[in-house]
């Protein structure tokens, strides 16, 4: 009993949120619109890897990107790392039950979190090509700055512990 307690708290445990987000103050200050938005937390309804949803996927990957940030010497734009950090799986649909139009997700869906991000957020140049080339490689087109490398690097670290994670 109690182990079957412990396991469930450290499942818990694993899923991001305010008090497990080391970076969240900084999550909640340049992307408070967004975590608010009404849109944007359907995603807690989409599965994205194992057993993690893709509002607990981006905030984890959001998160990861403000980390790589912190360790290395380069300036960045924060608030643009934050915003496409959020936004960059903002497809809004389970990937697992594409819908009419929504083939080839895997290569595709950046270009439409990209123009719903925009559709509901306005956001920058900046931004828009974080999040319409997150998936390098498979995007073909690297990102364009170094906030876009960040938050691809931090979307492939956060999808294998999440796919390890669903196999443990
Ligand atoms: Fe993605
Ligand atoms: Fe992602």
């Amino acid at each position: 009993m109690k182990k079957t307690k412990s396991k469930t708290a450290k499942k818990e445990s694993e899923k991001p949120s305010k008090n497990n987000l080391k970076y969240y103050e900084i999550i909640e200050k340049y992307g408070g619109d967004i975590l608010n938005h009404e849109e944007f937390l359907k995603q807690k309804t989409f599965m994205q890897h194992g057993k993690m949803n893709t509002y607990d996927h981006v905030l984890a990957v959001t998160n990861r990107a403000i980390g790589i940030s912190k360790h290395l010497p380069f300036k960045i734009d924060e608030s643009a790392l934050v915003r496409a950090g959020l936004l960059h799986d903002y497809y809004l649909y389970d990937w697992h039950h594409p819908g009419k139009g929504h083939h080839f997700h895997f290569f595709r869906h950046g270009r439409w979190a990209k123009e719903n991000a925009i559709r509901d957020f306005n956001v920058n140049k900046r931004e828009q090509n974080a999040i319409r080339w997150h998936m390098f490689p498979a995007s073909i087109v690297p990102p364009r700055h170094l906030e876009g490398w960040y938050i691809t690097i931090a979307d492939k670290a956060c999808a294998a512990k999440e796919f390890i994670i669903r196999h443990k």
